[in-house]
């Protein structure tokens, strides 16, 4: 495998930026959007709310209030997707009203959504909650007629519930603290073009973020260009290392992947980084098994969960003991399971994952449960032996838009199979 591998925007960033459109007065504009089926859900949802959403093409978007705004999330369709649930802060705030169901995404755990609940009371609403067939419906509504600032800890620093209490602070009364904040660089990257559209935000990229209520947003016709997928480049970058000759994996911010870069560079993988490129060349196409490690998953910049498959996977290939221990998601590691009837030698106690390699992998069947997994599952198939089998590829299209496609142009024998 040999060649250019372009990285697109970031998921986690599109999403939250399409979210907070709810809060302006004017239309904005997004660019370098990910054509994946999250996206697809989020402007489904913000149609049916009654958003004017069009896409202009070229991975760009626009999006206007219109003339009504629906309080309601539509159940069906914002249980697709976990983001769903940010768009709840903006419409309490802005309409002081939210009706939303428990939120559906990756089943790697609970997800509960006490944050939510609770930083939503403490911000002077009122929430009933009720029964809805096998799900739990959330009315919420302000006491007052806007929320009111406050201090909020969260008990994780959850990036959703970071992104939901920023995005209700900007309209409510007063100065609204989170503490304990997740700081993604996705968050920043949301939190600096809000700034630039009239919010008051200081301290994004910290653990303690300040919001200071005001009016709606106004464009004023500034675009929002979203940042790299920095777990997209990430999964290519492992791919890179475990058999290309010389893949460069372009378009992606090597600044926003240190935690990786700085444990592929232990295990003695080589490459190099540019401004906006990694390149990893294998000198004798990989297969010299790298050195085993330990990593535990952290909030950024720490090691990301959303990396913890491909990186497990990556230890199957080198040589030694490693350890993956999950600290964030407690079913996150269903997925090896699969690895194991590949071949590969992984115990599981609790949520921490114990791998010896190098084991050579065989094909099998295989069956994507989250888009993360589903990617590596993917680079499991391409290192096996044989061909296999990747059912379920709905969850792996929410997350990497048309990966057969640039798979296959870097070298990999991979077809989408159209399900009879
Ligand atoms: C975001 O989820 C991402 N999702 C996740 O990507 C990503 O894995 C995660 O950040 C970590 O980086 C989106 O941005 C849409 P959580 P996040 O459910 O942080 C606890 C994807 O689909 N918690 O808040 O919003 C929870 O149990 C996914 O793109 C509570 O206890 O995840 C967990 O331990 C895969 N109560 C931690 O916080 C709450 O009310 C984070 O969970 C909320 C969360």
């Amino acid at each position: 495998m040999a060649g250019h591998i372009p990285v697109n925007g970031a998921k986690n960033a599109a999403l939250k930026v399409l979210a907070a459109s709810i809060l302006f007065k004017d239309e904005i504009a997004l660019e370098n959007i990910p054509l994946i089926e999250d996206i697809k859900r989020m402007c489904e949802l913000l149609g049916e709310l009654g958003m004017e959403v069009k896409e202009k093409g070229r991975r760009s978007f626009t999006v206007r209030p219109g003339a009504k705004i629906a309080t309601e999330l539509p159940a069906e369709l914002s249980q697709k997707f976990r983001a769903s649930i940010v768009l709840a802060g903006p419409i309490l705030s802005r309409y002081g009203t939210v009706t939303f169901f428990f939120p559906g995404g990756c089943l790697i755990g609970k997800r509960p959504v006490d944050f939510f609940i609770e930083g939503f009371e403490k911000m002077g609403a009122r929430v009933r909650v009720s029964a809805h067939g096998d799900s739990v419906k959330y009315l919420i509504e302000t006491k007052a007629r806007r929320l009111m600032g406050t201090e909020i800890f969260l008990r994780a620093p959850s990036v959703t519930a970071t992104e939901t209490f920023i995005l209700s602070g900007i309209l409510a009364s007063g100065e609204t603290v989170i503490k304990n904040a997740a700081m993604e660089p996705e968050i920043v990257s949301l939190s600096n073009y809000l700034s630039a559209c009239g919010a008051k935000i200081r301290g994004v990229g910290t653990p303690t973020i300040r919001i200071k209520g005001g009016p709606c947003l106004e464009s004023r016709g500034l675009k929002y260009r979203t940042l790299p997928d920095r777990i997209e480049a990430g999964s290519f970058i492992i791919l890179g290392a475990l058999c290309a000759r010389d893949l460069t994996v372009t378009d992606c911010n090597p600044l926003d992947l240190e935690a990786l870069l700085s444990v592929l560079s232990h295990a003695g993988v080589n490459f190099k980084t540019g401004k906006d490129w990694v390149r990893i060349i294998n000198k004798n196409g990989a297969k010299i098994p790298f050195k085993a490690f330990n990593i535990k998953t952290q909030g950024y910049p720490g090691f990301p969960t959303d990396l913890q498959a491909l990186i497990t996977l990556f230890l199957t290939q080198s040589r030694g003991d490693g350890a993956v221990f999950e600290t964030i998601f407690e079913s996150r590691l269903e997925y090896i399971k699969s690895l194991r009837e590949m071949g590969a030698k992984i115990r599981v106690t609790e949520n921490q994952a114990f791998i010896r390699g190098p084991t050579a992998l065989r094909a099998t069947n295989l069956e994507s449960r989250d888009l993360r997994a589903g990617m590596a599952f993917i680079l499991a198939a391409i290192i096996a032996k044989g061909t296999s089998l990747v059912h379920n590829v709905y969850n792996i299209d929410r997350g990497y838009e048309k990966v057969e496609e640039r798979l296959a142009k870097v070298g990999v024998d991979i077809q989408r199979c159209v399900s009879s």
